[in-house]
């Protein structure tokens, strides 16, 4: 007769998706709730950034596009922590482990917009990293979290291209406005790379991830896609990407880039990056700041479940 684990196996391997009530190893179900807690996370930490720019969009049309991506990411936050929910974790838990910092989320946000065009690497650089990475999820193994990628994944599109959009209006601005458009490639092209994770060979999880199939691609892999697909991509916008060692490898099919700066990824990983207190603050803030809302909400709840009683 075949263990648990091996019919789970199996099921994987058939790729037939693994629902809630399924069977799974408990190694399973506590790393899903790690990464589909941390990808919720920084749906509503990455509003931060973007929403720090909405008074000072420089018009109607970029505050209306720039209220509307800041809102589906709140979206994609509530889809997310719901996936992660059906593992048997809590909301109030969920968000206690992001406020007390024993959560992680992605490692991007914690970097500052200083200038209009941060709003537009983040659109083109941000979402189109988090496309690559999204779109391996739509085909995760477990059911609740692919079928909220399929939603996630649509949104994003028109996130990277109102974000590209943007530079593109930038580059064929005045020469202040062009610096504006480098400056910021500058400053976000090498934290968008190290968003993808470690080198494979660094990546802790990466094994199991796969043999689950929680992830389809590996960090390196989906990292070298990204930068492949960017490049022709920053020559319409006229920028220079901030790396020297970019080249187009014919044996290799794929373009060379320069070394990532991992003691800079881990540092920001592990709290010590440019805006992470201002980040936990600002949720912490929010959070407080929100608990009348939350309880008018579940008194109104209440009275209707009472009366439907
Ligand atoms: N920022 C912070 N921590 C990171 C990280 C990053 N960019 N990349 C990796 N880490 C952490 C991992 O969480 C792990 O720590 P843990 O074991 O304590 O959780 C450690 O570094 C080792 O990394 P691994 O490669 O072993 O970890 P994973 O197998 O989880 O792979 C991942 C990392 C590829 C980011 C994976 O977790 C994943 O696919 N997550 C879901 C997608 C996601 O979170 N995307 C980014 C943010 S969403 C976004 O950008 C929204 C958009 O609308 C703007």
């Amino acid at each position: 007769m075949n263990s648990p684990e091996t019919l789970f196996q199996q099921r994987v391997d058939a790729e037939i998706k693994i629902e809630a009530r399924d069977w799974m190893p408990d190694e399973y179900r506590k790393t899903l709730i790690r990464q589909i807690s941390q990808h919720a996370h920084s749906e509503i930490v990455g509003m931060l950034p973007e929403g720090n720019w909405i008074t000072r969009a420089p018009n109607l049309r970029r505050k209306l596009i720039l209220i509307s991506k800041v809102q589906d990411e709140a979206g994609h936050g509530l889809y997310l922590y719901s996936a992660a929910e059906t593992l048997g974790i809590t909301r109030d838990q969920l968000f206690d482990q992001l406020h007390t910092g024993k959560a992680k989320y992605s490692s991007i946000f914690n970097y500052p917009t200083l200038t209009w065009a941060d709003i537009g690497a983040i659109g083109w650089l941000v979402d189109g990293a988090a496309i690559m990475n999204q779109v391996m999820l739509c085909r995760t193994s477990y059911g609740p979290y692919a079928r909220a990628m399929v939603k996630i994944c649509k949104e994003e599109s028109f996130h990277q291209r109102q974000g590209y959009e943007s530079l593109l209006a930038l580059s064929k601005g005045s020469a202040a406005q062009q610096k504006m458009l480098q400056e910021a490639v500058n400053r976000w092209w090498w934290p968008s790379i190290m968003m993808f994770g470690p080198s494979d060979s660094e990546s802790t999880n990466s094994e199991k991830s796969m043999l689950w199939k929680i992830k389809r691609q590996s960090n390196d892999d989906l990292r070298q896609r990204f930068v492949d697909a960017t490049i022709d991509q920053a020559r319409i916008l006229g920028v220079t990407l901030p790396d020297d060692k970019l080249k187009w490898n014919e044996e290799r099919g794929h373009y060379d880039f320069g070394e990532i700066d991992w003691t800079e990824f881990w540092n920001v990983v592990k709290g010590n990056g440019p805006c992470n207190k201002q980040r936990l603050e600002a949720r912490v803030k929010a959070w407080n700041e929100g608990e009348w809302v939350r309880e008018a909400a579940m008194a109104h709840a209440e009275k209707r479940k009472k009366k439907a009683a």
